[in-house]
């Protein structure tokens, strides 16, 4: 079978708008009812949502105090439109650091989730993104593991890169599949 991967010049939040087309246009082709976006904020997962009204989506932010604090990063203008629109938000632990972060920063090292996070960062920080975003959402109950969805992450700030997955939960992590990449950015 041939299928197209979408390589955006630079990665960044510019490539947003161009992504969630690309998303809309897969997810027509195959069936696909369940969409995870990493959205710090809320408006990428908002963007999605107006491009795709009848998508099941689940909007990932980053835990609390993941920049200090007990804050959370969700902007409550976003937060308002995604909750008026019935979209799914969850805050939960990055499935891909974990309690992994603590430890090699207060040790130093790096733990074994920290280095499968480290090699999916080769395709693109977007890749490590979706991959992490599908195993919190599918351990929150929020997505189906028997059937495939489309995971979008990015680069900081908006999103740049997607794939149809399989998901798995974190204790047999190893049975996720990626099976498309609908876009990535080629830095
Ligand atoms: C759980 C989680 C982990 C993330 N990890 C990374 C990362 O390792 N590298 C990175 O560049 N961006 C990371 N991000 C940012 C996302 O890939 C994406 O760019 C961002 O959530 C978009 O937010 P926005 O809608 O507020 O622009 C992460 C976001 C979340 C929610």
């Amino acid at each position: 079978m041939e299928k197209k991967i979408y390589y955006f010049e630079k990665p960044g939040t510019e490539n947003t708008e161009k992504l969630i087309e690309l998303v809309k246009e897969r997810r027509e082709e195959l069936g696909i009812d369940n969409i995870v976006v990493a959205s710090v904020s809320g408006k990428s997962s908002l963007k999605v949502s107006e491009s795709m009204p009848n998508a099941k989506i689940v909007s990932i932010t980053h835990h609390a105090g993941f920049k200090g604090g007990d804050e959370l990063e969700l902007e409550p203008e976003y937060v308002d439109k995604l909750e008026r629109k019935g979209i799914q938000m969850y805050v939960g632990s990055h499935s891909l650091s974990g309690v992994g972060r603590g430890i090699s920063n207060k040790f130093g090292g790096i733990t074994p989730v920290e280095i499968i996070a480290g090699t999916l960062r080769l395709f693109s920080q977007g890749i490590k993104v979706c991959v992490e975003i599908s195993i919190m959402a599918a351990d929150a109950g929020l997505i189906p593991t028997d059937k495939e969805v489309i995971a979008l992450g990015g680069t900081a700030k908006g999103v740049d890169t997607a794939m149809v997955l399989k998901p798995a939960h974190m204790g047999n992590f190893f049975d996720l599949r990626i099976n498309e990449i609908i876009a990535m950015p080629r830095p």
